[in-house]
C-alpha cells in the first residue's frame, strides 16, 4: 500500500511530537512524507499538482497539532483548494473513490479532558466530524484516527515512543483499525 502524508504544522522547528512523527516515517520506504508548510511558504497551493499526488496513493495521513480543536489553516485551505468540484465531489467527481484517510493528530490537552463532562467537552472523534464529512463527501473511507495526547506534559521517552505507535497505526490494514 502506498501512504502518502501531508504534514501541516506552522511551527515545525519547534515542535517535539509532529517532529519526532515525521522522523519515525523516515525509515518506511512504503511512506512519502511532506510538510505543507514548507511546501508552500506563501500559501500559493499547486491545485494541479496536488491532486496528481492524491490519485498516485491508496492511503492518506492528515498529520497536524490541534488547534483550536481543528486543524491549522493551511490544511484548511488544502481542503478549499484541492477538493474541487467535479474532482473530488459532484457530476464525475470521483477521483478519491476508495482512498483511505486518517487523521493524526496531537494535543496538549489530556486524553481524560476529551470526554464528555471533561474539561474539553467532546472526544477528538467529535470535535473532527467536519474533516470527517468532507472525506466521505469525497467519497473517501475515513479511519480512525490517531491521536497522541498530552504532548507537553509528555516525557520524550513518551514522544517517541508515540511516534513508533503512530508508525504501526498508518501501516494497519483498514479492517484491524476500524472493527
Ligand atoms: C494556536 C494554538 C492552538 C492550540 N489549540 C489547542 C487545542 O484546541 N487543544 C489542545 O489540546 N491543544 C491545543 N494546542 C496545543 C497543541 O496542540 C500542542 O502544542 C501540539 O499538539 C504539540 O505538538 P508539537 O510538539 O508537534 O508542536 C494549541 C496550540 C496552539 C499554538
Amino acid at each position: 500500500m502506498k501512504i502518502m502524508v501531508i504534514i501541516a504544522h506552522p511551527h515545525m522547528n519547534s515542535s517535539r511530537a509532529n517532529r519526532a512523527m515525521a522522523l519515525e516515517l523516515k525509515q518506511y520506504a512504503d511512506v512519502y512524507c511532506r510538510d505543507l508548510y514548507q511546501e508552500y511558504p506563501d500559501w500559493n497551493i499547486d491545485v494541479e499538482r496536488e491532486q496528481q499526488l492524491l490519485l498516485q496513493y491508496d492511503r492518506i495521513v492528515l498529520q497536524f497539532p490541534f488547534y483550536w480543536y481543528s486543524c491549522p489553516p493551511l490544511l484548511k485551505k488544502w481542503f478549499d483548494d484541492v477538493l474541487t468540484f467535479g474532482w473530488a465531489y459532484g457530476p464525475d467527481g470521483d477521483k478519491l473513490q476508495g482512498k483511505e484517510f486518517i487523521v493524526a493528530t496531537t494535543t496538549g490537552g489530556s486524553e481524560k479532558a476529551y470526554r464528555s463532562g471533561g474539561d474539553n467537552w467532546f472526544t477528538i472523534s467529535e470535535l473532527i466530524r467536519p474533516i470527517q464529512r468532507t472525506i466521505t463527501k469525497c467519497n473517501g473511507t475515513f479511519l480512525p484516527a490517531f491521536v497522541t495526547y498530552n504532548v507537553s506534559q509528555g516525557s520524550d521517552a513518551y514522544i517517541t515512543q508515540e511516534a513508533k505507535r503512530y508508525a504501526e497505526h498508518i501501516h494497519t490494514s483498514m479492517s484491524v483499525l476500524a472493527h
